[in-house]
Formats: C-alpha cells, structure tokens, sequence
C-alpha cells in the first residue's frame, strides 16, 4: 500500500464569480521511502496542493476528495487525531523559512515545541537534548539552540526548518521550494541535507520545485502540474530528459543542463503566460501556449493516460506516432 494516496483531489478558493480552482483533480501516490517531486510555474497549484496535504489550507480553500495518509483520510480526520498526525505522521517545510519561524522565540524552543506536544512523557531536559541531537543532525551547532531566528543565516534557518520536520520521526516530509531563497552552494548543501536525512530515516519525501533539474537530482518521480492539475508523471530522470507532454518539454528546456555534454543550447523560454485560474481556457489549459496543439485541444481537456513504462501524460498526441508527444519531436517555440 501507498504511505501517501491522492485521490481526485480539488481545492477552490473562495466562492461563486470570484471561485479559483487552484487544484483541479490530482491523482498521485507515494510509496514509503520514495521521493515524488512536483513541478510547474508560478501559481499552477504547488503550495495549495502541499498546504492540502496536511490540512493547512486557509478557511476559504474547500478541498475535496480524498488525501489517504497511511489509509487515513486527512481531509475528514477528527482534529484530535490530526494533531497527532502532523509532525509525527507528516511534516512540512515551507517556502521561506524567515516567515515560518517565530522571530521572537529562541530556535531551540521553536524546534522543542512539537516534540514536547507529541511527547508528552519527555521532560524539558530531555526534550533539550534531543533539540541538541537535531541541530546535529542538520549540521548546526548544538549552541544555536539558544539564538533567535534573525541571528541565523537563510541556510541555517532552512536546516533549523527541516530540524523541526525531522522532530518527531515522521513518515513523510512536504517540502515547498526548500531552497528557493539561497544562493546556488547553499541550495546544493541543503537539498543534498535533505537527500541525506530522508535515505538514513527512511521517510518519504514530496518536494516542489518549479526547477526540474533540482527536482530531477533529488527524485525518485517527478510529477508536472499546469493550471491546478497533474499533465505529466513518471520516473524523474525519463521526464526530465524526455517529456511526454509537451508541457512537461517546455518546461525542462527552460533550464540549463549544466555539465549535459548533449544539450549545447541555450535555454528556451515557454511564450505567453501561465493562465488565470478563475478564467481558465476550455479543453487542455495549456493549448494557447502548445505549438503542438490540434483544434480538438481547445474544446475537450485530456485525463492522464499511460505513456510508457510506469509513466502517464494528459495528452492528446501521446502515442499518437511520429508527429505526437511521445515520439522525441522536438516542440518549436
Ligand atoms: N489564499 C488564497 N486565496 C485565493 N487564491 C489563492 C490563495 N492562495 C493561492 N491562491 C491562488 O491559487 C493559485 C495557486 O496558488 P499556489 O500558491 O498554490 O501556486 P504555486 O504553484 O505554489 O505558485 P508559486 O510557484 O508562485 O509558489 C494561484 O492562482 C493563486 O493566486
Ligand atoms: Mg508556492
């Protein structure tokens, strides 16, 4: 069984004419110990979806569906137990962690908090000791426990971030661009922190990135979101090196391929924007950016369909031969 399974999940924001469909209909499954990266642009869905999964969402967000964590329904839990599930069944870093950490509390009693609300039999003493062997674990020294959190660097708040998701030994980590406010060595430091602790722990890992090259290293699997849904899902390094989407393909070669003696060229941007979730076009979102695109595309939207070995694209072309998604043509864009 999946330690993670979403099921035709939605979740709007707000209601009547000014309704957005932040996520619309994402299937997706995570296997203990494996590690799932979500990519997509800017406001395609990729924190509401994390936000989600732990039941974070404001009260204007309405999520439907089904987010089975270990076979429990997160989204219809009783509060009780969903207090009991978040840090110890589920934790989440987030995007930016100067905003998720408390300015005005020291770092070790902020990473305390959750371990002495999960265990409540440990003593402040040995709750102390245990903040201790976190900041260890995340490359801190033990003495950082007693700064605040303007005192750290954006590097050292981030592991100060994941030392608090690692607290009470969870099952599964969200990580919402872990990494998207640091330089490129701290960035590197961080995710390959990040590799480290899940391989040793054992712990699932959903990561999002709108970097597909980041999420390529680090993952296991990779899936593509555009306009509130999944287009695009499979084994990392396949998606990245050869979408079956051709959303999935503008979007990695929109980045560099540092070191790929292969792909010589220059990045590619995608034209046009990401569209406007409360007026999104009809059929496939993304037909008026797809130079691929057939007249079908604008009146009928496409579900997921396998697209290979342990692979599924939404698709009109995949496996549609030599002019379709999946036969390596190159998109002109
Ligand atoms: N609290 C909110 N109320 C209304 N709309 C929201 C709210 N939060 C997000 N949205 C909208 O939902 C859509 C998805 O936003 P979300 O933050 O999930 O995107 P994202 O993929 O994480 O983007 P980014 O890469 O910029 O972090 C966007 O159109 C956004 O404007
Ligand atoms: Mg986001």
């Amino acid at each position: 069984m999946s330690l993670l399974e979403v099921k035709d999940l939605h979740v709007t924001y707000g209601s009547g004419t000014r309704a957005v469909p932040a996520v619309r209909g994402v299937d997706l499954s995570l296997a203990a110990g494996q590690k799932l990266g979500v990519a997509g642009e800017s406001g395609c869905g990729k924190s509401t979806l994390a936000l989600a999964l732990l039941r974070l969402l404001p009260a204007s967000a309405k999520p439907t569906g089904e987010i089975l964590l270990d076979g429990e329904n997160v989204l219809t839990m009783k509060w009780g137990r969903l207090r009991a599930v978040r840090w110890a069944g589920a934790s989440i870093v987030f995007q930016g962690a100067m905003h998720s950490l408390n300015a005005v509390h020291r770092v070790g009693d902020q990473i305390a908090e959750p371990i002495l609300l999960h265990r409540r039999t440990m003593t402040p003493a040995e709750a102390k000791r245990r903040v201790g062997e976190l900041l260890q674990h995340v490359g801190l020294p033990v003495t950082r426990a007693d700064g605040y959190p303007h005192e750290l660097s954006g590097g050292q708040r981030q592991r100060v971030m994941i030392a608090m998701a690692l607290a009470c030994d969870p099952q599964l980590i969200v990580a919402d661009e872990p990494t998207t406010a640091l330089d490129v060595m701290i960035q590197a430091q961080i995710l390959r922190l990040i590799e480290q602790l899940v391989a040793e722990q054992h712990i699932s890992l959903l990561m999002i990135s709108h970097d597909l090259g980041v999420l390529a290293d680090t993952c296991d699997r990779l899936a593509v979101m555009y306009a509130g849904r999944v287009v695009e899902e499979g084994p990392a390094r396949a998606v990245y090196s050869r979408a079956e989407h051709p959303y999935g393909r503008a979007l990695s070669a929109a980045f560099p391929r540092i070191g790929d003696p292969a792909s010589r060229r220059a990045p590619r941007g995608l034209p046009g924007d990401p569209p406007d979730p409360s007026a999104l076009p009809s059929g496939c979102a993304f037909h008026p950016r797809c130079a691929l695109a057939l007249d079908s595309c604008s009146e009928q939207d496409q579900e997921l369909v396998p697209a290979g070995e342990g692979r599924r694209a939404a698709c009109v072309l995949v496996g549609a031969g030599p002019a379709g998604a999946g036969a390596g043509t190159e998109m002109q864009l």
